[in-house]
């Protein structure tokens, strides 16, 4: 079977490196990465990737230019080899760039030439719909139709650990990309001086301590009715690989009381109790006691006309920071365009990100100093 592991813009790649290192071959395409497999397979993503939304089952793809050919082709797919008799398929719908521009129509017509088909089938007339629920979607782009079922149900960010968002909390998607692409290997501290409700900070444990970032959620395919029988081994495997006593050296503090509370809270939600320190300080008290070491921050950027310049002051004081750590790195996102005027010095490394609908910057520093060479507890992404 053909699966989709959608990524937001700029983390395709990421997803589909992920994906090798489990050992399935993918290709990043526009809009995730693809990848043929079992849906032992696709339960095994759906657990363990950081960077992906979702893990969609593609049943097919064909152009579509009129609501007929759109009927015709959904009708063409052979739907009986994944939905049974007494299933519920919800369809949503997606249309960019098409001629069919109704997402509505396009929802209701794939409805209907899906019934049609597993009428054909099952010589039956009536669906109840009483059975397990099988999203399916119907995505209209450059007037190709691509027909798919969600393997994941909730989207995969929703890890289950954060329960309250507090100001402008990036998706742990994002953050564990970030964790991926910022020069932490494991075998220095890792600290995050605007960690908010914790989000990158966590995200770094799960991969330090091998947690499956899904091990505590479940998954729309683990109800489909032809269940594969290896899904529990599955998940047993991803609890026995947890071992949160490899976390070491992750803290963060915040200037605000209230997101320390939530951060304390989320730590606790995702099984990590008493593996981060959290506390409540200015950046401008931050005096790491170790020579070497990455910082890797979320700072507030300055939307506001009236916060930006106190951001500037903010990074001013960030780069101060980094030029009193001659042994730390570090790796901001920021959308402020002036970012690295203020702090004072030129990124090493940059990429490009959306956090939400901001477009963002990805910053590294590296260190001037570099610590003497010690084996990684992560793996390079
Ligand atoms: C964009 S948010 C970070 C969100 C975080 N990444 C998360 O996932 O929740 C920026 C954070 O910087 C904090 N902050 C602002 N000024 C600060 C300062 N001077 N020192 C420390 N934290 C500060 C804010 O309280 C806010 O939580």
């Amino acid at each position: 079977m053909q699966f989709l592991a959608t990524a937001a813009f700029g983390l395709e790649g990421l997803a589909a490196g992920e994906l090798k290192r489990m050992g399935i071959s993918a290709t990043a395409v526009n809009g995730g990465a693809m990848f043929e497999g079992t849906f032992e397979d696709a339960m095994r993503a759906n657990l363990y990737l950081r960077t992906a939304d979702r893990v969609l089952l593609v049943v097919g793809s064909f152009e579509a230019r009129t609501f007929e050919e759109l009927f015709e082709g959904v009708t063409a797919l052979p739907w009986e080899q994944y939905l049974t008799k007494d299933c519920r398929f919800p369809v949503s719908g997606n249309c960019a760039r098409s001629q069919l521009m109704s997402v509505s129509d396009c929802q209701s017509i794939t409805k209907k030439a899906i019934v049609r088909r597993l009428q054909e089938k099952y010589h039956i007339t009536w669906f109840e719909e009483s059975g397990a629920t099988i999203p399916i979607s119907v995505t209209l782009h450059a007037n190709q139709a691509r027909l798919t079922i969600d393997t994941s149900g909730q989207a995969l960010n929703r890890r289950g650990y954060r329960t309250w968002n507090g100001e402008a909390p990036l998706r742990e998607t994002l953050a564990s990309a970030l964790v991926d692409l910022s020069p932490w290997r494991g075998n220095t501290p890792l600290v995050d001086p605007f960690c908010g409700t914790g989000t990158l900070l966590i995200e770094a444990a799960f991969k330090m301590s091998h947690r499956a970032p899904g091990l505590t959620r479940s998954f729309a395919l683990e109800q489909f009715p032809y269940l594969a029988p290896g899904f529990p081994a599955i998940r047993e495997a991803a609890k026995a690989e947890f071992n949160p006593d490899l976390i070491e050296g992750i803290r963060g503090s915040d200037i605000d009381p209230e997101a320390i509370t939530l951060a304390k809270r989320h730590i606790v939600q995702a099984g990590l109790g008493g593996r981060i320190e959290v506390r409540v300080s200015d950046m401008r008290e931050c005096h790491p006691r170790e020579e070497y070491g990455v910082f890797l921050c979320n700072p507030p950027y300055g939307e506001r006309i009236s916060d930006r310049k106190a951001c500037e002051s903010l990074y001013r004081d960030l780069g101060h920071l980094l030029a009193t750590c001659p042994g730390w790195s570090l790796s901001a996102i920021s959308s402020h365009p002036q970012f690295e005027r203020c702090l004072g010095r030129r990124a090493d490394k940059k990429r490009r990100f959306y956090n939400g609908r901001l477009e963002c910057e990805f910053m590294t520093f590296f260190s001037k100093q570099r610590p003497p060479r010690q084996s990684a507890s992560v793996k390079e992404p």
